[in-house]
């Protein structure tokens, strides 16, 4: 199939390489022309395990353009665009663009949404635009954006044409999983309800974390395994931590809780989520504190880990850079390493060490990112004081003095 995708940032990358693999010709679209440049030169613009591989080897199924023109001839197109959230509410300028200059050139394509959106957009489109729209949600997550793509769970498609609706399914037919065809909105609340749920799960458990702290021998990892057992609860999504970050999780919450509430309606298990999240960060900072006699100020803090989760060079949404900056506004003197991510501004401030500098220059040590890197610090941070906020630690060495998330504080 000819197949345009525009919008070519996480998602639309890695649809756009995993479609050209099973043997498509994609038209991939992005008005950022560095962005075009690179990936017409073999170069990938974000780090996700395996894509340079797979842009390469599709590099002749993917031609490239900043100009929805080179969509004239392309049978489905892919809108996966950002839809941000500002002022609680869902942004759709960046849609409405890419609608706009798709209609110019290209007018019989089936036209998919990929890009989250909340229930009515896809009716609210499809009548702006005098098109049918069909709702594709994704669930892939980053760090394994290419294998979720490859193999989701399920395949949610939503429209109120059934020829359509089939055409979709037969993009994704080579995956092989369940599909659920609905209408549109169904398929867009599924979206919000999954990311909401996922969320939830991850402030329960971190909530049963802090109930932990305060017990005499209960540990939280064990009560997630023991829970995780349960078929009906699984283990997933119940890793105590540091919170929930990233550019879906915090959006999406916000703006299905807003959406509600304008429908006079009350999300109060999420709203409550959101809160449980939030407050990740103050009780970090207390546990730094109080390992710290009682000051921040003045005192030096080394982060591991400022993406937003692993295997992935996003810091948007994420809960360590939140951590930082409160952590440089209380006056400590913080030096940052991560494996692949980096910020401009905390460059510019000389915050960024190596790990080892990083570790030797800090009276305190926090885990801010599950990179698995991190898991083996006990052989570089002998005697030092390590709050692991992700649990990634391997050994309990002597050595170290590990600070668990979830686990009375005895030290
Ligand atoms: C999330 C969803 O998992 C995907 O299904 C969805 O497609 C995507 O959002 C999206 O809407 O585009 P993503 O944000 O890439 O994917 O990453 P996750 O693996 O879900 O992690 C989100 C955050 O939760 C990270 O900060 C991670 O550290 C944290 N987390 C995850 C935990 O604290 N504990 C866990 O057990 C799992």
């Amino acid at each position: 199939m000819k197949i345009g995708v525009v919008g070519l940032g996480h998602v639309g990358l890695v649809t756009a390489l995993v479609l050209a693999d099973q043997g498509n010709m994609i038209l991939g679209i992005d008005k950022d022309k560095k962005k075009i440049d690179m990936l017409s030169k073999g170069r990938p613009t974000l780090y996700e395990p395996g894509i340079e591989d797979l842009l390469n080897k599709n590099i002749k199924r993917f031609r490239l353009s900043i100009s929805c023109e080179l969509l004239s001839d392309a049978e489905v197109i892919f809108i996966i665009v950002p839809t941000p959230t500002i002022n609680k509410s869902i942004d759709l300028t960046y849609i409405n663009e890419a609608l706009e200059e798709v209609s110019r050139f290209n007018k019989k394509a089936i036209i998919v949404v990929k890009s989250t959106v909340v229930p009515g957009t896809a009716k609210l489109l499809s009548e702006r635009f005098g098109i049918k729209i069909v709702s594709n949600p994704e669930f892939t997550r980053e760090g394994t954006a290419i294998e979720d793509t490859k193999h989701p769970d399920r395949i949610v498609i939503g429209g109120t044409d059934k020829n359509t609706l089939d055409m979709v399914e037969s993009v994704w037919a080579f995956t092989g999983v369940p599909v659920i065809k609905t209408n549109n909105e169904n398929a867009e609340l599924i979206k919000y309800a999954s990311n909401a749920f996922l969320a939830t799960k991850i402030s329960f458990i971190n909530e049963i974390a802090n109930l932990c702290e305060k017990l005499p021998g209960c540990d939280v990892d064990v009560v997630a395994e023991g829970m995780g057992l349960d078929h009906r609860i699984a283990a997933y999504f119940l890793k105590a931590g540091l919170g929930w970050g990233g550019s879906c999780f915090p959006k999406d919450t916000i703006a299905i809780v807003s959406f509600a509430r304008d429908h006079k309606e009350k999300l109060s298990i999420i709203e409550a989520a959101i809160k449980v999240n939030q407050e990740r960060i103050e009780r970090t900072m207390e546990l730094a504190k109080r390992h710290l006699g009682g000051k921040l100020k003045g005192r030096r803090i080394g982060i591991l880990g400022i993406s937003f989760k692993n295997d992935t060079d996003d810091v948007r949404g994420s809960q360590s850079v939140k951590l930082i900056e409160r952590l440089v506004k209380e006056g400590a003197e913080v030096s940052v390493y991560d494996p692949v991510a980096k910020l401009e501004t905390y460059e510019k401030q000389g915050l960024y060490k190596s790990q080892e500098e990083c570790i030797k220059r800090s009276d305190l040590i926090i885990i801010a990112t599950e990179w698995r890197d991190f898991s083996d610090i006990d052989k570089i941070a002998k005697g030092k004081k390590i709050i692991d906020t992700r649990r990634v630690i391997n050994s309990v060495s002597n050595d170290i003095v590990p600070i668990g998330i979830g686990r009375l504080d005895e030290s």
